[in-house]
């Protein structure tokens, strides 16, 4: 559970704070909604994962047209179920859940990956969700067909949020030519990008979690040349989930509201000075609003060598000698928590 411990614990020379103009009121001045996919090693809270599936329903500036799933922080299955669920309760099930891939491309169990966090390697029974499973079923066609699909559909318009391994990506840009350049955006939550700031791993000295679960996914998107904005450990350990921001959110019922406190109550109450990182929740908050962070344009790539540093993103200003196939994507690297909250709560405690 080295996540969960870690978050327990707690230039671009060109990027500045805006004040001005955020996405949201772009859109409350009618801008059409982001179509987005919305990739991910789901369990419903107090799991990121949950909560960021929230703040994005909930969000009218996102038009969630897909939930794809993934094993990562727990089995497929389990991701699945709780997506599921989650969206019953919140009286959206009509966004449709496809599975997805049920182990990484090549990363195999190992009595590490056993022991320290996450369920990416096991097949057991997903555990019943609050209140039961789901009436809904999952879609019949996978994750990866989905995914080709709406993108070949919808071409230069469709966002994926990505918030687990990166497996399902991958098998799709692998799968269908041409499929990179027709994805508008991939808003990824992973990495930790050791020559900046905060930059440690938190699975390994210097991996984070989804990254290294499926390592060489994670280097065919990274190279893949589609337009990647990272929300990396870098950005969310300037992230704070604490007793007063969960208190907002649970003093406003709603269905949602509701599960939260029910999966989290306990835990505060147990220790209210506890917090945590908000991972995915952030990423999807910078799909709805780019101006919450600060970024840099850096050549990233991902380590696959099956030593130390396996799973390991590796960044830099410039390219560097062994790191000619590093590919320049936006590095997020701070973050107006305080604004991005107030945001959080205002949109998962509408009615
Ligand atoms: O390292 C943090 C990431 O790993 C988050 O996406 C969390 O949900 C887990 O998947
Ligand atoms: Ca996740």
């Amino acid at each position: 559970m080295k996540i969960f411990c870690e978050a327990l614990l707690v230039i671009s020379a060109f990027a500045v704070w805006s004040s001005a103009t955020s996405s949201a009121d772009v859109h409350a001045q009618g801008a059409t909604p982001v179509k987005v996919i919305f990739d991910t090693d789901f369990s419903i809270p107090p799991q990121d994962d949950g909560l960021a599936l929230a703040l994005a329903i909930k969000s009218p500036e996102l038009q969630v047209l897909g939930v794809t799933t993934v094993a990562g922080n727990d089995t497929m299955q389990r991701a699945t179920s709780d997506a599921l669920r989650e969206l019953e309760i919140a009286g959206r099930s009509d966004i449709p859940v496809y599975r997805g891939a049920n182990r990484p491309l090549v990363h195999e169990k190992s009595d590490w990956a056993a022991t320290v966090h996450g369920k990416w390697w096991s097949d057991e029974a997903p555990a019943m969700p609050p209140g039961g499973f789901a009436k809904t079923q999952a879609q019949t066609e996978s994750a990866v067909s989905y995914i080709i699909r709406t993108v070949n559909a919808n071409p230069g318009e469709v966002t994926i949020i990505a918030i687990g391994p990166l497996t399902n990506i991958a098998m799709a840009i692998r799968l269908e030519p041409g499929l990179a350049q027709k994805i508008k955006k991939l808003a990824i939550m992973g990495g930790a990008i050791g020559s900046i700031d905060g930059g440690a791993g938190n699975i390994t000295p210097n991996a984070e979690f989804n990254f290294w679960v499926d390592p060489e996914a994670a280097q065919v998107v990274v190279r893949s040349g589609i337009p990647i904005s990272l929300t990396g450990l870098n950005v969310t350990r300037k992230t704070n989930f604490t007793k007063n921001w969960y208190d907002k959110i649970v003093a406003v019922d709603t269905p949602l509201t509701r599960l939260i406190k029910e999966r989290m109550d306990a835990g505060y109450a147990r220790n209210p000075t506890r917090s945590g990182q908000m991972y995915d929740e952030l990423t999807v908050g910078t799909v709805i609003d780019p101006t919450l962070v600060k970024s840099k344009d850096m050549y990233v790539d991902v380590d696959i060598n099956h030593g130390p540093d396996y799973g390991v993103s590796v960044g830099a200003m410039k390219p560097w000698e062994g790191g000619e196939n590093a590919k320049q994507i936006s590095v997020q690297y701070d973050v107006d928590f305080e604004r991005f909250m107030t945001m959080y709560v205002a949109r998962v405690t509408k009615k």
